[in-house]
């Protein structure tokens, strides 16, 4: 067994929590959550989701980061060595494959938050007085080169801080950004709840329309709360397998979860106060972000300084969520080929940004590919590792993982919703993603 340290550790407790609500806050919590939330009937959505969260995401967290720390390994080799001679490990390269597929696009929309933030710094997000900001984000996602070069640049950040391995690279980052995304978001708060729109918008977030959900949000809540808690694709199995036994795990779990939760209520608080300042549309879709937002900036006093704002935000978001996607594939590297980190690092990263052309290159490709992430590979993944953890292995050796440096307080809990809640949940939701094609060939 290699040793521990050349793999790699978190410093601490702090540097785990803060690297891991890293990954788990992302482009989900400011891009898509408050698009989703304004799609779906506003609190309505946001029930369901914080519902999935509680029942389903929290054991899965648990069970990713216990299978991690227990193993030392990335997932590939944690469920290898844990269920030799069997086909567990399949589940592991499930989650491999998935982070260089996420990746792929991830890169892509966090190339669009770059490309504002200096179309906002230098002034030209703004200029044109036709202000039309639905005409600015056409003429981006139909410039494939420009998408190719913003997204080189992400990816060579992203493939830079990887390099540096686990404490000096992603420990430190989470770090430095985690407390500055909170700082930049309390600022955009202060703005938005000061705006006139600041009742409508609320009410429009925190109001329950239960008939603007149906099926459709209510499993796109669920899905929604695994891609944000980053479960499914064994990033939280990698996280864990860096993390020292004599940490307690429960408590780190809640602080990840609360972390992410708030980061995307924030994001809401932020946006729809905007948004109804200015009487623009709640329910935009994906481009509530990218459209209608810098449209209320620019009728606010200093639109670029409150866009850059935002869009480094964004940035800020989205590249401890990459590197934690990357990492899965660098870890499975490092760990199964004894390749050196920095060559593993370049290697996949260059592999994903090869993967991600299509998605800059093609419009409408990046929707397909995010379609098959979050409702095929997260939850098929996601249901495989609960079923792992609730049904393979033994009890005994669940708990054990579950105790070790804690009490083991909530262990039964936490198995009864692992063994049961989760796979019911899950398995819904991919039924319901799976049933039009089935009934399409009966009827056929
Ligand atoms: N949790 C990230 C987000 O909300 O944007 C996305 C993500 C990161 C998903 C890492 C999966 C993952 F393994």
């Amino acid at each position: 067994m290699e040793s521990s340290t050349a793999r790699g550790n978190w410093s601490g407790r702090v540097g785990f929590v803060l690297a891991a609500a890293g990954s788990a806050i992302g482009l989900g919590n400011i891009w898509m959550f408050p698009y989703r939330a304004g799609q779906y009937g506003g609190a309505a959505f946001v029930l369901v989701y914080l519902g999935a969260v509680v029942l389903v995401g929290l054991p899965l967290l648990n069970s990713e980061i216990l299978l991690g720390r227990a193993t030392r390994r990335n997932p590939v080799g944690a469920l290898r060595l844990l269920s030799p001679g069997t086909g567990w490990p399949v589940v592991g390269w499930l989650g491999v494959i998935a982070g260089f597929v996420i990746l792929s696009y991830y890169g892509v929309v966090a190339g669009w938050a770059l490309d504002y933030t200096w179309m906002a710094v230098s002034g030209q997000l703004f200029s044109s007085t036709s202000g039309s900001m639905s005409g600015a984000f056409e003429k981006l996602v139909a410039n494939g080169p420009r998408q190719v070069l913003w997204q080189g640049l992400f990816m060579l950040a992203t493939i830079f801080i990887v390099s540096r391995g686990v404490e000096q690279g992603i420990e430190r980052t989470g770090k430095i950004l985690m407390p500055l995304l909170f700082g930049i978001v309390l600022v955009l708060l202060g703005y938005s709840l000061t705006s006139e729109g600041v009742e409508r918008g609320l009410d429009f977030f925190m109001r329950p329309r239960f008939s603007e959900l149906g099926w459709e949000g209510a499993l796109a809540a669920l899905g929604q709360a695994f891609f944000s808690l980053s479960l499914g694709m064994g990033a939280m199995i990698t996280y864990g397998s860096y993390l020292g036994e004599d940490e307690s795990l429960p408590g780190s779990v809640a602080m990840i979860a609360v972390a992410d939760t708030a980061l995307a209520i924030l994001a809401g608080l932020v946006i729809f106060p905007l948004v109804f300042t200015f009487n623009l549309e709640p329910s935009a879709g994906p481009g509530l972000v990218f459209i209608t937002l810098p449209q209320a900036f620019a009728m606010m006093p200093a639109p670029a300084f409150l866009a850059s704002l935002f869009f480094l935000l964004l940035i800020f978001a989205a590249l401890t969520s990459a590197v934690s996607l990357l990492e899965v594939a660098v870890a499975f590297l490092v760990d199964e080929f004894k390749l050196p980190r920095v060559t593993a690092s370049v290697g996949a990263g260059a592999i994903i940004f090869c993967l991600g052309l299509p998605s800059a290159l093609s419009e409408g490709f990046l929707d397909h590919v995010d379609a098959l992430a979050s409702n095929w590979l997260l939850p098929v993944g996601g249901l495989c590792t609960a079923l792992f953890v609730g049904w393979s292995l033994d009890r005994a050796a669940a708990r054990k993982f579950y105790s070790a440096g804690g009490s083991g307080r909530g262990f039964e809990l936490f198995h009864f919703c692992i063994k049961y809640l989760a796979p019911v949940a899950v398995g819904v939701i991919l039924l319901q993603n799976t049933w039009p094609a089935i009934s399409g060939l009966f009827a056929g």
